[in-house]
């Protein structure tokens, strides 16, 4: 379902930190390509971005470097920027949220919100922080998750279990900040009234149905996207506060009564950054932007990562709606998130290939990151990146099938006609480059080329960009079959219209190649079109005048056309390259272990004494030691406790051998119900003390004690 018109946003990254790998293949790539392709096929398109400045991402970076929230955008804003340019991500606006139209525009939209009486003014107990003087929401508070006892949940959200969270729902809380215990104290908030939107939301994500309109078809979302949805649906919508008590971000309109101090929620304010950029985008052409907002004929794509999509499916739909005014996306084609070699990536254990850094390694291979970025997409499910991958799909796909045929082809023409494209006999066969045993002309070849690139086309539409790229490669391996089956280098004696007629088809392969790679490869495909001595390809329909060329039978490549010098697309990644890239990702990982000071487990929640004097804890002697067959972590013990002898198996034998504990003090916990561990029943457990790297050691009172005595 083709529109007139097309908004595509990719999620605007914070600006706390540079670009990695995985916000590449997450969300601004899968976007880059589905933008120049729409440019190609002649579509009205704008692709708006920019950086997300406010929220705890920042301020929290700034404070951890010393230095202002202001300081921290600056810099990073203009690493993306920059970065994103060299990797031809090809933004039609990069935009900021710190800049004075956006502040306006988010200020504007929580007026409108509040006359349309979508907001409830609430007071509320949250936790304050009394030594950093500060209110605390969301990153700004860790603590206990309720759900699975992780120990770092934030006030939002549990990395860990996925659960969100609200601050007072986290045991033990603690301020990031301060690392204080932080107090209640009262505060007042407006409220997004997010469970009247409810209904229509779930009727709009499951059947693309909103106010009595199809507005979308739920078969094009992908399922990990509709189900995360679901299961934010079924746990129900909660009233969610859109302000907060903090010192940097987009002030409450001032001239509301107990603005001050006040500001936006950042995913409030973060997404009307997508309508700030393309205002200012229309400002600059002195277009009108609401055609991209307000207008029914505009199809909305937000890019994104995982990560995101409560934000962009339900929360930010429901913010639209609420406004009254706008249209809502079409799809929001979300990615998985993308491992490297074999990890999570992560900025805090500096386990990533940053972008800036490889662009400045591996200067003019931008290219050949977006191939691997785009073979292991993480479309559907979360997939993986490593140097020796990325290495053999460059060494193997790049230049040996795609730069590989194209070299060839060139230099055949050069070869036996001056570089001149020739003209040749359309009744001629020849062996097809699909189907070895197929004989085939020129025309049914054509037309054959306008399938695949029609083919090509219609799953980058459906945001199946590894598929595309898989039939980008395969033209390319037709061509290279072509060229095999018909051996026009042997030819050129016998039969001369056998080779006219292979190589000027091979080169209509090699310009349909040069506009099919364009979303995939955009440096190379500027490079093929100038050694095809074709002009640039300026993003104006070039990819539908192929089209319609091949289905009408003509040739992309007219005969006399004159061709420049055959060069070569790619060159091999040599291995020293590579290695000195793992070398450096395990340097950096290790570097940031031995700089971080092994955190202690934060204390569990507070007992009572009563709770205490439950435990029975004695004192005891091991008498007797074994191995436990099968189990090489666990050691049968017999101890004396005095007054009887017990049975207790013990998870110490990668730390103590048998022989070396007879006789040892231990502390036993007498009163844990026994469990049958390797078919042996342990009738108590012994206490032990734990470091860092997980050592454990006995504990035992100071000199020989009686056995069987109490620990209090
Ligand atoms: N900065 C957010 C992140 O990196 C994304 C913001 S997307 C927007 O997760 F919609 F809010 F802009
Ligand atoms: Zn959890």
């Amino acid at each position: 379902m083709m529109k007139k018109r097309y908004l595509v946003t990719a999620a605007l990254p914070y600006a706390n930190g540079p670009l990695h790998i995985g916000h590449l293949a997450g969300a601004y790539l899968p976007a880059d390509i589905y933008v120049r392709y729409l440019r190609l096929m002649g579509k009205d398109v704008v692709f708006v971005c920019g950086s997300d400045e406010h929220g705890a991402a920042i301020t929290v970076r700034a404070r951890k470097d010393g230095v202002t929230p202001r300081e921290i955008v600056d810099t990073y804003h203009t690493i993306l920027r920059d970065t994103f340019q060299k990797i031809g991500i090809g933004f039609d606006i990069y935009h900021r949220t710190s800049a004075p139209l956006h502040h306006e525009t988010s200020q504007d939209f929580f007026r409108t919100l509040l006359v349309n009486g979508q907001f409830d003014e609430k007071e509320s107990d949250q936790y304050y922080d009394e030594t950093a003087g500060q209110f605390l929401a969301d990153r700004y508070i860790t603590g206990t998750c309720p759900v699975c006892a992780n120990l770092d949940a934030y006030g939002d959200q549990c990395e860990k279990c996925g659960s969100t969270l609200s601050p007072t729902q986290l045991i033990n809380p603690r301020s990031t900040l301060s690392g204080a215990t932080p107090v209640l104290r009262p505060t007042t908030h407006w409220y997004l009234k997010l469970d009247e939107h409810e209904t229509w939301l779930r009727e709009w994500i499951n059947t693309g149905v909103a106010g009595g309109k199809q507005l979308h078809d739920p078969a094009a979302w992908k399922n990990h996207v509709i189900g995360q949805c679901n299961s934010w649906l079924e746990q129900g919508l909660q009233p969610r506060a859109m302000t907060r008590d903090l010192e940097w971000g987009v002030d409450v309109p001032p001239e509301l009564p107990g603005a001050k101090g006040k500001k936006l929620y950042v995913w409030l304010d973060a997404p009307i950054g997508y309508i700030s950029a393309t205002k200012q985008w229309a400002l600059d052409r002195g277009v009108n932007w609401e055609l991209y907002w307000k207008n029914d004929d505009t199809a909305l794509i937000h890019f994104i990562g995982k990560d995101n999509i409560v934000f962009h499916c339900l929360i930010f739909p429901a913010i639209l709606k609420a406004h009254g005014e706008f249209i809502l996306p079409v799809n929001v084609p979300a990615n998985q998130f993308l491992n490297l070699e074999g990890n999570k990536i992560s900025t805090s254990k500096n386990w990533a290939v940053w972008v800036h850094e490889y662009v400045n390694d591996l200067p003019g291979r931008e290219d050949e990151l977006r191939y691997n970025m785009i073979k292991n997409m993480p479309e559907q499910r979360d997939s993986e990146f490593t140097w020796k991958g990325f290495q053999e799909s460059a060494n193997t796909e790049l230049v040996n099938n795609l730069a590989g045929f194209i070299h060839r082809v060139m230099v055949l023409t050069h070869k036996n006609y001056t570089g001149v494209v020739p003209a040749f006999d359309s009744s001629r066969e020849f062996k097809s480059g699909w189907n070895a045993e197929e004989i085939t002309t020129c025309d049914a070849e054509l037309h054959r080329l306008h399938e695949k690139l029609d083919e090509l086309g219609a799953e980058i539409e459906r945001f199946n960009f590894r598929e595309a790229l898989r039939i980008l490669m395969e033209i390319s391996s037709a061509g290279n079959a072509l060229l095999q089956f018909n051996e026009p280098w042997k030819a050129a004696k016998d039969d001369p219209e056998l080779v006219k007629v292979a190589l000027n088809l091979g080169l209509q392969y090699v310009a349909v190649l040069s506009v099919a790679m364009r979303p995939f490869l955009p440096f190379a495909a500027a490079r093929l079109r100038q050694m095809l001595n074709l002009s640039p390809l300026d993003d104006h329909r070039e990819w539908l005048d192929t089209l319609n060329d091949l289905a009408e039978g003509n040739p992309v490549l007219r005969p006399n056309h004159a061709l420049n010098a055959a060069e070569h697309l790619f060159s091999r990644v040599p291995d020293d390259v590579i290695e000195a890239q793992i070398a450096k990702l395990q340097a950096a990982a290790q570097a940031n272990q031995q700089a971080a000071p092994p955190s202690h487990p934060l204390v569990k929640e507070t007992i009572s004494y009563d709770d205490f004097a439950k435990l029975d804890i004695r004192t005891g002697t091991i008498i007797e030691a074994g191995r436990v067959e099968k189990a090489d972590k666990l050691l049968r013990l017999t101890v004396d406790l005095g007054f009887e002898k017990r049975t207790i198996v013990s998870g110490i034998a990668l730390h103590y051998q048998p022989e070396d504990i007879i006789g040892r003090q231990v502390i036993v916990l007498a009163n844990l119900a026994p469990r049958t561990m390797r078919g042996i029943e342990s009738q108590g457990m012994i206490l032990m003390a734990e470091d860092a790297k997980g050592r454990l050691s006995f504990v035992r009172p100071e000199a020989a004690w009686p056995d069987g005595w109490a620990v209090k």
